[in-house]
């Protein structure tokens, strides 16, 4: 696939990868749907993207409600004519060990924890794609939609929530990938490991610079570095149904 002209929708886009991916979207003359729950940064990479002389929409989204993602896809068709990329990228952490010993106090992930990351991260994720493909199939038209999973797929210490969701979406990934090939459409993945954005600067200090120590390349990932991920799946007809490991080694 071309990306010139095409219309990408991107979820999760006022920050972290997803704001990247506009940038580097926008840059490659993509026309963008910007979704997201915080509409105030959205504004600005919407804006962005505009000075790259481009088409950019800026859409207020909750990806785990089902009639507001059905609107979505339904006016995104309506404001461009068409649609044809996913960039099924919004996620959040509620990180936390499952049950922890400390000074004699027991602490343990919270209910409310586990269901807020499996709400965005795996619900989110299988609403988007599914709204995605009906419109295709509407349209009778291929496409392409890439998913965001993460090193932590493979399990993650603190992560349980998270790593359910990511090894989730790898897998449907592979599932959607064997469902829609029929129908032109293809599906991949990418599996990030720790990229500089807002989420990774969020964990402590000392823990990250455990985690640093560890990854071969000794340092964390640019944002950009995953884009290139995304230019490939995008560019590349004959991949499909498969996860891509970017993460400098880090994954054994
Ligand atoms: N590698 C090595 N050691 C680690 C570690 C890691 N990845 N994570 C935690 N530890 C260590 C801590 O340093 C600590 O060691 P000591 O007992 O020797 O001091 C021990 O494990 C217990 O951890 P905490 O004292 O930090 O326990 P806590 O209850 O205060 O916090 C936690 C638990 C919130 C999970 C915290 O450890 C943490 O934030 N860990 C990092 C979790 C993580 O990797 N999150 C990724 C976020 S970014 C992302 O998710 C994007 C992506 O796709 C990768």
């Amino acid at each position: 696939m071309d990306i010139e002209n095409k219309v990408i929708v991107i979820t999760g886009a006022a920050q972290g990868l997803g704001k990247t991916f506009a940038n580097d979207l926008a840059a490659r003359k993509a026309r963008l749907a910007l979704a997201d729950i915080n509409m105030e940064q959205l504004e600005q990479v919407r804006g962005a993207c505009e000075e790259a002389g481009i088409e950019a929409r800026a859409y207020e989204l909750n990806v785990a409600d089902e009639p507001a993602v059905e609107k979505l896809f339904e006016q995104v068709v309506v404001d461009f004519g068409t649609v044809d990329v996913l960039i099924n990228n919004a996620g959040i952490t509620r990180d936390g060990l499952m049950a922890r010993k400390k000074d004699e106090e027991i602490k343990k992930m919270s209910l409310a924890n586990w269901q807020a990351v499996i709400d965005v991260n795996l619900t989110g994720t299988f609403l988007c794609g599914r709204e995605f493909f009906v419109k295709l199939l509407e349209q009778k038209k291929p496409g392409v939609c890439v998913n965001i999973s993460s090193i932590s797929r493979s399990g993650n210490l603190g992560q349980s929530n998270y790593t359910a969701t990511k090894a989730g979406v790898a897998e449907m990934t592979v599932t959607w990938a064997k469902e829609m090939a029929r129908h032109g459409i293809r599906v991949g993945a990418i599996a990030p490991g720790y990229i500089n954005t807002e989420m990774v600067a969020a964990i402590r200090e000392d823990v990250k610079q455990k985690i640093i120590e560890q990854i071969p390349i000794r340092r964390l990932g640019d944002p950009s570095e995953i884009s290139h991920s995304v230019f490939y799946i995008l560019e590349n007809d004959y991949f499909t149904g498969r996860v891509i490991e970017c993460d400098g080694g880090l994954r054994i």
